[in-house]
């Protein structure tokens, strides 16, 4: 059997759970990913599929079809908070990490309908319940309302609210969005849309230092699991 001083010599393990379409939250969960490595924690990925038969043609390509009308369509499901089919990997169904972190998209606002589902899925509470969660939100400019969102669902689940960071796209309101969609139409950055020029859409430069900054300072938090046994806990501020 472990005794708590073996307990607490083991390498910290962090889960990064994320839903992504474009990719964007798995880019940051990758440069965290590193950084915890960096500073010694054993890290587990962690992508929810996003399986709804009402939604799963449109998310299942890229670029999408009909971009308007497939983004604009998510709108009312979104709005009322809903929930769907989702698969959730079975790392993201164990009770035994020391952090969690969670990549959350906005969708109108708000977490995506994925994201949600796992946060209200039977399999999360475990993950969660006493855990320290982080949250990272991934936006082309509205980031608040969802990082609350998600902090709220998650502490439902027993969860510990430990930080959060956001990262959002160039650009002001209309060319961001016209940059966005353009991005869904095309697959990839285009200098205009409809005539209009646009900034480069998606992640900006710099979000990696920013990600393996907040993984840094989550990852100082964790240091005292990773103390060797019977030594006296570091405060993380002095790690
Ligand atoms: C259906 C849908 C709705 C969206 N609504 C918003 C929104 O209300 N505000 C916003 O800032 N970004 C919005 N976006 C942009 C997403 O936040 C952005 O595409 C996402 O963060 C990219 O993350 P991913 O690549 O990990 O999927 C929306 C994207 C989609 C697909």
């Amino acid at each position: 059997m472990m005794s708590d001083n073996d307990t607490l010599s083991r390498k910290p393990s962090v889960l990064l759970v994320y839903y992504t379409y474009t990719q964007q939250a798995l880019k940051v969960a990758e440069a965290m990913a590193e950084q915890f490595r960096k500073q010694d924690c054993s890290v587990t990925l962690a992508k929810i599929e996003f399986t709804d038969k009402r939604w799963l043609e449109r998310f299942s390509r890229f670029p999408l079809k009909h971009p308007w009308s497939e983004v604009l369509g998510m709108f009312i499901p979104q709005m009322r908070g809903a929930t769907g089919e989702i698969v959730i990997p079975e790392e993201a169904k164990r009770d035994d990490y020391d952090l969690v972190c969670i990549g959350s998209p906005t969708w109108f606002f708000r977490p995506s309908i994925p994201m949600r589902s796992y946060l209200v899925s039977q399999e999360a509470g475990p993950v969660l319940d006493g855990k320290p969660f982080a949250i990272y939100v991934v936006a082309r400019r509205y980031w608040s309302i969802n990082m609350k969102g998600v902090r709220k669902l998650a502490k439902k689940r027993g969860g510990e609210y430990v930080d959060n960071i956001h990262f959002v796209y160039a650009g002001r309101q209309i060319r961001s969005f016209l940059a966005l969609i353009g991005y869904f139409t095309h697959g990839e950055n285009r200098e205009k849309y409809a005539g209009i020029k646009i900034p480069p859409t998606n992640l900006q430069p710099g979000y990696e230092e920013q990600a393996r900054a907040f993984a840094s300072k989550l990852a100082d938090g964790l240091q005292v699991l990773a103390a060797p046994a019977g030594d006296p806990p570091v405060p993380a501020a002095k790690v």
